[in-house]
């Protein structure tokens, strides 16, 4: 059935589609962008070949090498849409304190004009013609199990074919999707250009984009607008946009909450299984654990070992169960993981994933046509295409410092690819959670591991928690900031509605008799006086994990201080490990004159946030204010 809508583009509504809302938003958006033509995604296989194909043809994506890494792509972007922009991204709530201290706000009205339906001078909306020349992809997408209770719907309309092919292993997508929409199913609507409009006959080029970037979020009418980048969370839409930054709001409203937290199995050597999310900002490490192999010398006495098995590794949707637990799903169906740091010593589970079926963005090219990036070996290769398509080499790197691959640089991927995928992955029902994490980078001040001593702390702990900024957001990196609950570039609302948000659950589950998760804070990043990493992180954080379950099972041992209870040296296993007691102290000690420095920075999060500050919040700062000066 082929419709024209008022500006004359074909609409090209596939005849299973039914849901008259969903077609006059798409003629809308058409007309609105002026998009060439419209193409519905079928999330096939056969659609993704034919896609990349063409991303192949237009120089967007180079084919790899089949013999080296099988049905897999390199796509390389403009070097100035490289991450997250997070000083573009807006919550345009009706109030300002909706948005809270923390989100860029502009009044919806206002953005409307600006993106949609033009400036009363004159200036023309960004969006209006924005896709002059393009395709516009109706990409339908489930996050969560298609027609399951706890999963909700989106549909983006983008005129970027590399977010449809991203798309298809990022979420569900495709046509069972739009069957479950019916005539008349709710979805999200999200709109993506990446602002790069084709006059007649123009040349395009390889990663069309534009130097004005808005990410625009409108919680109350729950709708996505994207103008300008066509990288990762600024472009897939489903994840940060959704995910995170609406449906934060949505578990506001109706009890549950939306994370920025990997799940993760652990089978016991006992047999019994646990469940843990953690949450830790961009860059931080979440992929990593979510998949790591606990190390061989970590055995009972009969020889039974630790296995990890990976539910999700970057969001979490959790609520409360039948039973008050807390039940987790992942509503992703991929992974867009860093891939700088990755090799087959730091975490081979990922490097077993991307074997085959990967997309990459911004890492080199090997001759041979395989991928690279820093970390991946200890020695590099003679000579690469780097990220830019230089000619990149050992020595011309150690001259200019040129990297090969971008510091952000992505891998794409299906969880379904993933050697320890947890069997309850696309479990509607979700994982109970039995300990959750927070952690951030930092190179001081914040032990190894701490565990709060009750849900108020912990709360305290996630809300206070800083970190050393990252790459996989533009801007400076290495600088400490306060990022709550790793939440700070994600939140759809007010920060301290947000931390409200988490006592109120806590006190209601805990009122119901419910025991509640413990929680914890670690930090897996402290450095030594020579700059370099004490701890030495990745498999070796399963024996943190060990005591932390060991905890939760009532069998471990910890001290009490001024900020909650940490292990001793004696504590943990260290079969396996040479870890000194100096060492481990330099990685667990309190420096109290560096606690003293770090309350001032807790002072200032709270003066930020005081509206609508949680009292309890305020009340556990000044207990550890006063056992500090104890
Ligand atoms: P996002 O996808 O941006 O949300 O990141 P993430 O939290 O999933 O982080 P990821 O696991 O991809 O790790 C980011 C970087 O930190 C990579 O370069 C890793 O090699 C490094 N990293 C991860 N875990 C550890 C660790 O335990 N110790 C150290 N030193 N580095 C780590
Ligand atoms: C992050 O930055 O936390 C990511 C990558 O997971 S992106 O999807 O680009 O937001
Ligand atoms: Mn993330």
């Amino acid at each position: 059935m082929t419709q024209v809508n008022s500006a004359g583009i074909p609409l090209n509504v596939p005849a299973h589609v039914h849901h008259q809302r969903l077609i006059q938003w798409v003629a809308d958006i058409a007309a609105l962008t002026q998009a060439k033509d419209v193409y519905w995604c079928d999330g096939t296989e056969a659609e993704y070949n034919r896609l990349c194909g063409e991303l192949v043809a237009a120089g967007t994506m180079t084919k790899l090498n089949p013999e080296l890494r099988p049905n897999s792509y390199l796509a390389c972007s403009d070097p100035t849409d490289v991450a997250r922009v997070e000083d573009r991204t807006f919550i345009c709530s009706q109030k300002k304190e909706d948005a809270g201290p923390t989100n860029n706000w502009m009044a919806p009205a206002e953005m409307r004009t600006l993106l949609q339906t033009g400036q009363p001078d004159g200036t023309p909306a960004l969006f209006k013609g924005s896709m002059k020349g393009r395709t516009l992809y109706v990409v339908p997408f489930s996050m969560g199990p298609i027609g399951s209770p706890i999963a909700h719907i989106g549909v983006e309309l983008s005129d970027s074919p590399y977010v449809a092919v991203n798309m298809r292993m990022m979420t569900r997508m495709g046509r069972a999707v739009l069957d479950v929409l019916g005539e008349n199913g709710e979805f999200v609507p999200c709109v993506h250009t990446v602002g790069a409009p084709l006059a007649e006959g123009q040349k395009d080029v390889a990663w069309p984009c534009n130097k004005t970037k808005y990410i625009v979020h409108y919680p109350e009418t729950r709708e996505i607008w994207s103008y300008g980048s066509g990288y990762g969370g600024n472009a897939l839409l489903g994840k940060k946009c959704f995910a995170l930054r609406i449906a934060s709001t949505m578990g506001r409203d109706q009890g549950w909450l939306a994370e920025h937290m990997l799940v993760l199995g652990v089978t016991q050597p006992n047999g019994v299984k646990r469940h843990v999310a953690a949450a830790f900002p961009s860059a931080c490490g979440k992929t990593n654990f979510a998949m790591l192999i606990p190390p061989a010398g970590l055995k009972d006495a009969q020889g039974n070992t630790w296995k990890v098995t990976t539910i999700g590794d970057d969001i979490a949707w959790i609520k409360p169960g039948q039973d008050g637990r807390l039940y987790a799903i992942n509503p992703e169906a991929g992974y867009f993981g860093v891939a700088p740091g990755t090799n087959h010593k730091t975490n081979p589970n990922c490097m077993d994933s991307l074997q085959r079926d990967a997309i990459f963005t911004n890492v080199a090219l090997t001759p041979q046509g395989d991928v690279w990036w820093e970390g991946m070996t200890d020695v590099p290769p003679a000579e690469l295409t780097d990220w830019q398509g230089k000619r990149w080499t050992p020595e011309i790197a150690k001259e200019t410092g040129a990297k090969a691959a971008h510091p952000n640089a992505r891998f794409t991927v299906a969880a379904t690819n993933n050697p320890v995928l947890d069997a309850d992955w696309d479990n509607p029902q979700g994982v109970a959670i039995d300990a959750f994490i927070f952690g951030g980078r930092r190179s001081t001040t914040v032990p190894l591991v701490t565990e709060a001593r009750n849900w108020v702390e912990g709360v305290y702990m996630a809300a206070t928690m800083g970190s050393e900024t990252t790459a996989a957001a533009a801007g400076q990196q290495g600088v400490v900031r306060r990022d709550p609950f790793a939440m700070l570039p994600f939140m759809g609302y007010n920060m301290s509605d947000y931390f409200q948000h988490w006592l109120s659950l806590g006190q209601k589950l805990e009122g119901q008799g419910v025991k509640l998760p413990k929680i914890y804070c670690v930090n897996w990043f402290r450095k030594g006086a020579d700059g370099k990493f004490v701890w030495p992180g990745y498999g070796e954080n399963m024996r943190v994990l060990k005591w932390m379950l060991e905890r939760v099972e009532g069998t471990a041992q910890g001290v009490e201080h001024v900020f909650g209870i940490s292990p001793r040296y004696e504590d943990l296993s260290w079969s396996g490990l040479e870890f000194s007691r100096d060492q481990f102290d330099s990685v667990i000690g309190i420096d109290r004159a560096a606690w003293a420095e770090e309350l001032k920075l807790h002072d200032e999060l709270f003066e930020q946030l005081s509206y609508h500050l949680p009292e309890e919040l305020r009340q556990t700062k000044a207990q550890i204010e006063k056992r500090l000066a104890a």
